[in-house]
């Protein structure tokens, strides 16, 4: 038997339509969902920290507290970005902790733990404060091609991953190109050799991911990633009852009821429509090209606006040759943020100087002196010496050159929010100027949900007749300066935190 984690809540729409679905679409399907027997429900983590402050004016950690208490059986993952847990920065250690820790008490029980570079000393910190809360660490091994990602080298991470208190493996082909074959034998390597339960995380771009599932289960995979099919294919995961559909009656069956699976699709198939104006018809597609160029869809986009900008658009094929040249001279990082943005920008700046790295960006700096990480190969010696003799190389692990954060957040936060916790620190901790903007927007009263109520009386009152003599005032002078909309806020907040303090202690599936 082989378990499914349901993508919809997070990777299925960060996929599709930018993160954009709501809270309020979520929680309609949530006691179905919980209904299933999923292994898991990937809820939280990359992008949707980031996108709910910023555009959706959400509080992602009321994301978290409305699903964990309307989906109290099945175990929520999330994605964490190692020591840039749901940023784009390496952040200092204390922040990490506090940050895995409070995010396994608002109902996190399993963490998907990874590295752009692969590198352990970026994920280690996390592993060890994930282990520390009691949740599962599900540590991950990034997938890419290169002559330096060999079996052998990935089974190596393994070991060093299952030394580190992983309790479970997860392959990660962010790029979607991970062969049939390749991921059956990669699987069994790991299980075989580390002897820890491995999950597939694959993305459908090129076509191969429902064949790769297939193919990773019959290896003894435990798990494989898929999304309901409103939210599934292209740039997203393979579709859930396809999957389910597929292996039922064999050994592998992941016995999902389809019956249930369908009413879930007729609903998320409405909440799509919702989004549709979102979805770019290009991400659904099948694009088999990165089988031969190598290069992730979402990179290739980008190569191309840059290009467009520049007016070099004849320049593409050049450019198409450029990185992986430059990626070589990288020492062949996986292609994922931010290490698909630092080869791809250096490449086209390669091709359109004439002259390869008469100019470098102060990301290929940074990347060059080990501020990311330890790249999977040396660096071209060349490059290194050259940046190198103006600034220096780090040896150490990135973060050690941290200082502590979070005493520096939490003093800040509270000049903003007198009554702030833990959780509202992290948040300005990680995206100070999108925390202050989004705090400003909601005490003001300006969610989604009273821009859209305010659009609705407008054009009701355009429809009606002059209108009627204005009320009575309302009676907010007792609420002293503090809006009602501020208000609301907060009193929903202290009954949640309540809600959270008396389950904290829940026993863990
Ligand atoms: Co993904």
């Amino acid at each position: 038997m082989v378990g499914i984690t349901e993508t919809v809540l997070r990777d299925g729409h960060q996929s599709l339509i930018a993160t954009r679905m709501r809270t309020r679409d979520m929680l309609p399907a949530a006691e179905r969902l919980d209904a299933i027997g999923y292994r898991s429900l990937e809820v939280w983590g990359g992008a949707t920290f980031d996108v709910c402050l910023r555009f959706l004016r959400e509080d992602p950690w009321e994301r978290l507290r409305l699903l964990k208490r309307a989906m109290p059986r099945t175990p929520l993952q999330m994605l964490l970005r190692g020591q840039n847990l749901v940023g784009y920065r390496h952040y200092a250690d204390d922040l990490v902790r506090k940050f895995v820790a409070e995010s396994a008490r608002q109902g996190i029980d399993i963490f998907r733990v990874f590295d752009a570079l692969n590198d352990p000393r970026n994920m280690e910190v996390a592993l060890a404060a994930v282990k520390k809360s009691g949740a599962r660490a599900q540590a991950t091994i990034c997938y890419t091609q290169s002559p330096v990602h060999t079996l052998e080298a990935f089974v190596q991470l393994g070991h060093r991953l299952a030394e580190m208190g992983a309790d479970e493996l997860c392959v990660k082909d962010m790029a979607g190109f991970l062969p049939p074959a390749e991921g059956a034998s990669l699987v069994r390597a790991l299980r075989t050799e580390v002897g820890l339960p491995v999950v597939v995380h694959t993305h459908s771009a090129s076509g191969m991911s429902t064949l790769t599932c297939l193919a990773v289960a019959e290896a003894g995979a435990t798990a494989v990633d898929a999304a309901l099919s409103p939210f599934a294919g292209g740039a997203s995961q393979p579709p859930t009852e396809t999957l389910v559909g597929a292996m039922r009656g064999t050994s592998l069956d992941p016995k999902l009821p389809l019956d249930a699976l369908g009413d879930l699709a007729a609903y998320f198939g409405t909440v799509m429509d919702r989004y549709r104006p979102l979805l770019n018809l290009r991400s659904l597609q099948t694009d088999p090209g990165i089988l031969t160029h190598q290069i992730p869809g979402g990179m290739l986009s980008n190569l191309l606006s840059q290009l467009a900008e520049q007016d070099a658009f004849d320049r593409l094929a050049e450019v198409l040759v450029e990185v992986p040249r430059v990626r070589a001279d990288l020492g062949y990082p996986p292609l994922v943020t931010p290490t698909s943005q630092i080869v791809g920008i250096q490449a086209v700046i390669n091709v359109l100087t004439g002259a390869r790295y008469r100019q470098v960006t102060q990301e290929v700096r940074d990347y060059v002196r080990g501020l990311y990480g330890t790249p999977p190969a040396p660096i071209d010696p060349e490059l290194y010496r050259t940046v190198t003799a103006s600034s220096p190389a780090i040896t150490g692990r990135p973060a050690d050159l941290l200082a502590p954060e979070m005493t520096k957040a939490i003093a800040e936060v509270r000049a903003l929010v007198p009554a702030a916790d833990e959780a509202e620190a992290l948040s300005y901790a990680l995206f100070p100027a999108v925390y202050r903007s989004y705090r400003s927007a909601v005490d003001r009263g300006l969610t989604v949900d009273v821009l859209t109520a305010a659009a609705l009386g407008v054009v009701g009152a355009l429809r009606t007749a002059p209108a009627p003599p204005a009320g009575p005032a309302s009676s907010m002078e007792g609420l002293g300066r503090m809006s009602p909309w501020a208000h609301e806020g907060r009193a929903r907040l202290h009954s949640q935190r309540r809600w959270v303090d008396a389950t904290a202690r829940r026993t863990r599936r």
